[in-house]
């Protein structure tokens, strides 16, 4: 007797009845799975790392403010900096004036921006007492105004990233995604928790598929703790979303939207990369690094990005430490050397390498 079993196998996770291409207005994009912003993380090496391995969407800058781009501090201007690869490419803004917004939409208009997506999700403090990101949800009159006064001031897609509402007790996501749609916003992306919520507690999928239900042509992109295909699928399934944005599931492993396509195509897909394959990774993010700011400050910015990335190849503790210390080109050369010497703490150099974690704001939301 042959025993059928609904569990999908490695590389095969079943797949979902999937909605049409996504477009924003006449923007069609790569694919349904998007990278989500993540200050400090997704620049533009990283980004462009992403489109080379295939498979997104469209990537979006980190969240960047609407006036300091009017003034073009040189830090702002190196937010909005794209590469050839990265097509399509989207800047998001936060702020709260209107022609401020306005003029920063129009400027990203006149610089080759393809869409323009506002933050209305981002719960950090000093972002929401300006009156920006997740607070823009406590105030619909003047939220709609503004989100309208954009949409005309310019020609190219406008876009809204928001989260679920402010908190339980205000769930107006839904609300605010069916007046975007009339003011003639392109898409909205859902992260499926309150800013009550901050990171933790879990994703409610159900929340996201109000949103879905609330518009009536517009893609919804559900957003939230989607690490793996096998997340995609359920997200895509229970949500009824018509695109999947993933940020912290990309730093982890960024070879998910080649996978996530080789899964929509042909209903299997590869491994994501083996220690030898994220070292040649990590190598390449840092060159486009320092093509861009030069060796010794390129060694100082990526360290951030260096601790996670050694993180997901379980690299030691004491080795991984010692990349905060490197000063030099020479050092970094050894430091390299070693580390493709040594290999991971634990499994093998070729096998497929587990997740890694990602941290997040905690604590009280009112001290971040
Ligand atoms: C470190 C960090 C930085 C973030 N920066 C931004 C940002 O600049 N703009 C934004 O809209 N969301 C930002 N987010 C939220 C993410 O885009 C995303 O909505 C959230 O992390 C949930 O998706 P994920 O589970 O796939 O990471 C950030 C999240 C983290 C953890």
């Amino acid at each position: 007797m042959s025993v059928v079993t609904e569990q999908p196998q490695l590389g095969a996770t079943s797949r979902p009845t999937f909605p049409p291409p996504v477009s924003y207005g006449a923007l069609r994009l790569r694919s349904r799975y998007l990278l989500s912003p993540l200050a400090g993380f997704t620049n533009m090496p990283f980004r462009r790392i992403v489109h080379e391995i295939g498979g997104v969407g469209l990537t979006t800058t980190d969240l960047v403010n609407a006036r300091a781009l009017l003034y073009q501090s040189p830090k702002t201007l190196e937010l909005i900096e794209t590469c050839e690869v990265e097509s399509p490419f989207a800047v998001q803004i936060f702020g709260s004036d209107v022609g401020t917004m306005c003029d920063a939409a129009r400027l990203l208009e006149t610089r080759g921006v393809d869409s323009i997506d506002i933050n209305m999700g981002c719960p950090v403090r000093r972002i929401v007492a300006n009156g920006s990101g997740a607070s823009m949800m406590c105030r619909p009159d003047e939220t709609l105004s503004l989100v309208r006064a954009i949409v005309e001031s310019v020609r190219i897609p406008v876009t809204v990233k928001m989260r679920l509402g402010w908190d339980a007790t205000q769930l107006t996501a839904p609300f605010f995604a069916r007046e975007f749609e009339q003011a003639g916003i392109a898409a909205v992306a859902i992260h499926g928790r309150t800013r009550e919520q901050g990171f933790s507690g879990s994703v409610d999928r159900d929340g996201i598929r109000q949103v879905v239900e609330a518009v009536e042509r517009i893609p919804v992109i559900g957003n939230g703790d989607v690490r793996t295909v096998a997340d995609a699928e359920v997200m895509l399934r229970e949500t009824g979303c018509h695109g999947v944005s993933i940020g912290r599931g990309a730093l982890a492993n960024p070879w998910i939207f080649r996978q996530l396509v080789e899964w929509e195509t042909t209903g299997s897909f590869g491994p994501a990369g083996t220690f030898d394959e994220r070292l040649a990774l990590m190598q390449q993010q840092f060159r486009y690094l320092a093509e861009r700011h030069g060796t010794e400050s390129a060694i100082i910015g990526f360290r951030k990005m260096a601790h996670w990335y050694l993180k997901a190849m379980h690299v030691r503790a004491k080795l991984r430490h010692e990349f905060q210390l490197i000063r030099d080109p020479d050092g970094l050369d050894r430091y390299f050397e070693t580390l493709a010497a040594e290999g991971p703490v634990n499994g093998n150099r070729t096998g497929e390498l587990p997740e890694m974690h990602i941290p997040v704001p905690s604590g009280p939301i009112e001290r971040w």
